[in-house]
């Protein structure tokens, strides 16, 4: 286990206590979850929050930080005997205070009676038993529990954590560079008659080598118009794109979240290079917008905008680009957001509700199909680090439904579809830091060129 110096954590405590003000706000750390009965559990992962502000990826913590009084309190107990027997030795309570700058540390069983009477805010828990232990600990219902996560906490943790320090941009960049040995590995590997479990197998060999682990259920699939597809039981043959989006979580808990395309066959066909090129001219395009004080909605729509003008050079779309994408067409081919925050989460801060992350009093959330599904639109700022991965898609399923209610037949080429219903589909992302004079990718260079790529 790694941590920062005890300072940093420090600091991160005493900001946020400053934007509290008062009242004491508490961070239930996370326990094990049972995987198919109750001590064999999934792999441990510390609630994100809690990671931030108390550093420990240990479970059975949980965090005060107290305005009222001023003080940072961790919460939980020594290991017994029984526990070093079966663990080892752990760190004692009083050391673990010094390595994080925390002032005091108390026992479990005291937290319930040091909350009594106190003004408490809490996050919104993700894991069924947190709500049950929260409930316990504050007398109230699940359903109380559930509904009475402090707007003021969410806002100013948000707030906070949408910066990255450059301690933390180290650590991004430390995931991105075991994420691109990953990637350097797939591209090596990719062969016709593999299937895509192999290829997924490597992503996590070479994240475990490096003490890393998958940011996220990694997709590795044939078969990219689907677009969270988690299956790995294809065949890679010829002709196939392989889409891997597979990012590394690093020991310290930051993400990767990287999309490369690779042609199955040792070099891309002319319909497939087409398409490719125009998925990584959005991609590089909008990269290079990338800058504080942009909102990324318009970045978002600059994208729909380079691939709605592709594919009407190919052929596949007509009539006014503005119209068209203003309509929503172009969500036949390009149906999900441009990016979202990373960091901690690899959708950074998601569970702390998606429209107070990407969204403010200036934006509001589309409810056009495709528009809708972007997680980040407001204005950036430096220190936020974001995705970029456009994507083009070939859904038969959308394609045939759109067809038959006729819609945007003014926009949409559907009698020029047949050939590219077996197309599948092509993302490229990286993780970009936005700074005050521009864009920064962070992590090596991951080979995008299309030259880079073919074998
Ligand atoms: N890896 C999931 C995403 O790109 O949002
Ligand atoms: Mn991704
Ligand atoms: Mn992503």
């Amino acid at each position: 286990m790694k941590l920062f110096d005890a300072s940093v954590y420090a600091a991160r405590r005493a900001n946020l206590m400053a934007a509290l003000g008062k009242g004491v706000a508490l961070f239930p750390g996370s326990v094990e979850q049972a995987f198919n009965y109750k001590s064999n559990t999934y792999p441990f992962r510390q609630d994100s929050s809690f990671l931030y502000y108390f550093g420990f990826s240990q479970p059975g913590l949980s965090g005060i930080i107290d305005a009222d009084s001023g003080k940072s309190i961790l919460v939980g107990n020594d290991a017994d005997i029984e526990d070093v027997v079966w663990m080892g030795p752990q760190p004692a309570m009083r050391d673990r205070i010094k390595q994080i700058g925390a002032d005091e540390f108390i026992p479990a069983e005291s937290l319930h009676g040091y909350m009594h009477g106190k003004s408490i805010h809490y996050l919104p828990p993700y894991h069924a038993d947190r709500i049950f232990y929260l409930a316990e600990l504050l007398n109230k219902s699940t359903e109380e529990i559930k509904s009475g996560h402090s707007m003021e906490l969410v806002r100013a943790v948000i707030k906070q954590r949408s910066h990255k320090a450059p301690e933390e941009i180290d650590q991004m960049e430390q995931a991105l560079y075991i994420t691109a040995a990953i990637h350097t590995q797939i591209r090596k590997s990719v062969a016709p008659g593999k299937y895509e479990a192999q290829i997924r197998g490597i992503a996590e060999g070479v994240a475990f080598a490096n003490q890393a682990r998958l940011a996220y259920q990694a997709i590795c699939t044939i078969q990219g118009q689907t677009l969270h597809n988690n299956d790995y039981h294809r065949l890679l043959k010829e002709g196939d794109m392989l889409l891997c989006d597979i990012g590394a979580e690093n020991i310290m808990g930051y993400a990767g979240d990287i999309t490369r395309s690779y042609p199955v066959s040792p070099t891309f066909s002319s319909m497939q290079a087409e398409i490719y090129d125009l998925v990584l001219k959005a991609e590089m395009k909008s990269i290079e917008a990338v800058k504080a004080g942009v909102r990324y909605l318009d970045i978002h729509l600059g994208a729909a905008r380079i691939i709605a003008e592709g594919l009407k050079q190919i052929g596949l779309m007509k009539g006014d680009v503005d119209e068209a994408v203003a309509a929503g067409a172009h969500a036949l081919f390009f149906p999900h957001g441009l990016g979202h925050m990373i960091g901690l989460d690899v959708h950074d801060l998601e569970n702390l509700g998606e429209n107070y992350v990407g969204y403010d009093d200036t934006v509001q959330r589309s409810q056009q199909f495709g528009t809708a599904y972007l997680r980040m639109a407001r204005a950036l700022e430096p220190g936020f680090v974001i995705t970029v991965e456009p994507g083009i898609y070939f859904i038969p399923e959308l394609i045939d439904m759109w067809q038959d209610e006729g819609k945007f037949k003014d926009f949409i080429c559907y009698d020029k579809l047949d050939p590219y219903r077996n197309f599948t589909g092509i993302r490229i992302e990286d993780n970009v830091l936005v700074t005050t004079d521009g864009p920064v990718i962070l992590g090596p260079p991951i080979p995008k060129m299309r030259s880079d790529i073919e074998r």
